[in-house]
C-alpha cells in the first residue's frame, strides 16, 4: 500500500463488498469439509479473532453465522463504523480492539484467527512478537486463515512492512497442519491501481493433540 492514501480511505472502500475468500476458506476447514456451504458452518459458542480487520466485513459475517469476534485493527474509524453498523443483539458478541502492531502480544484464545491481507503491514520489529501472539491464540483444532507477501511483491522494501519467501512462510507454520497453501506471483490490480502481487494464502490447523 503507498502511503499516499491513509488506512482510513482504503478501509472505507471496503464497505458492501463480499467477504475475502479467505474466510470462506477458514470456515470450510473449521467444519472439516469443503464443500459445505458457509452459512451452513455453525458458530454459534465459538470465538473467533479478526487481526487488521479493517472495516470488519468478514467480522460482520462471522457476527451472522453466530460468532463472538474479537476486531483488532489499528484504525480506530473502522472500528467505530463496525460497532455502529452491528445490530444490537449481535454487539454482545462483538469486542474491539484498537491497537499497533508495536503494542500487541496477546490475543484471545479462539477457534479461529482471520488475518487478511493484514499481517504484512507489521513491520519486521514486531512481526514475531504478533506472529507468537497469533499462534498462542489457537485452540487446540483452531484454523488461522491470512496471507502472508513474498519478495516479488510490488510492495517489497518497504521498511514497515515484513516479507517472507515461500521456505521462511512454511517455517512459520511449523507445528500446524496446513490445510491449504497457494502462491500468487502475477499481475493484478489494488486499491490503488495496477501491481504485482506476490502473496501466500495459508489456512492451517493447529493439531488437537
Ligand atoms: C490491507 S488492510 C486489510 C484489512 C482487512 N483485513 C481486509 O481484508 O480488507 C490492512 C489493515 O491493517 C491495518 N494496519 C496497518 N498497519 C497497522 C499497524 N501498525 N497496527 C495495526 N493495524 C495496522 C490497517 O488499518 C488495515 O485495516
Amino acid at each position: 500500500m503507498p502511503h499516499d492514501i491513509s488506512w482510513d480511505e482504503y478501509n472505507a472502500a471496503q464497505a458492501g463488498r463480499p467477504p475475502r475468500a479467505s474466510l470462506g476458506a477458514a470456515l470450510d476447514a473449521v467444519a472439516g469439509r469443503a464443500d459445505r456451504p458457509v452459512e451452513e458452518v455453525p458458530g454459534s459458542g465459538r470465538v473467533a479473532v479478526d487481526v487488521g480487520c479493517g472495516e470488519g466485513v468478514e467480522v460482520t459475517a462471522l457476527l451472522e453465522q453466530g460468532w463472538t469476534v474479537h476486531a483488532l485493527d489499528g484504525e480506530g474509524a473502522a472500528l467505530d463504523r463496525l460497532v455502529a453498523r452491528t445490530p444490537t443483539g449481535a454487539r454482545q458478541r462483538l469486542h474491539v480492539r484498537r491497537v499497533d502492531y508495536g503494542e500487541l502480544d496477546a490475543l484471545p484464545d479462539a477457534d479461529l484467527v482471520h488475518a487478511s491481507y493484514s499481517l504484512p503491514y507489521c513491520g519486521p520489529a514486531h512481526f514475531d512478537r504478533v506472529w507468537a501472539a497469533v499462534r498462542a491464540a489457537l485452540r487446540p483444532g483452531a484454523v488461522l486463515a491470512c496471507q502472508l507477501f513474498g519478495p516479488h511483491d510490488d510492495a517489497y522494501g518497504d521498511p514497515e512492512m515484513t516479507f517472507h519467501t515461500a521456505d521462511e512462510a512454511r517455517e512459520l507454520l511449523n507445528g500446524l497442519e496446513v490445510v491449504s497453501w497457494t502462491e500468487e506471483d502475477a499481475d493484478g490490480s489494488a486499491y490503488t491501481g495496477p501491481k504485482h502481487w506476490h502473496v501466500f494464502h495459508v489456512v492451517a490447523r493447529r493439531p488437537h493433540a
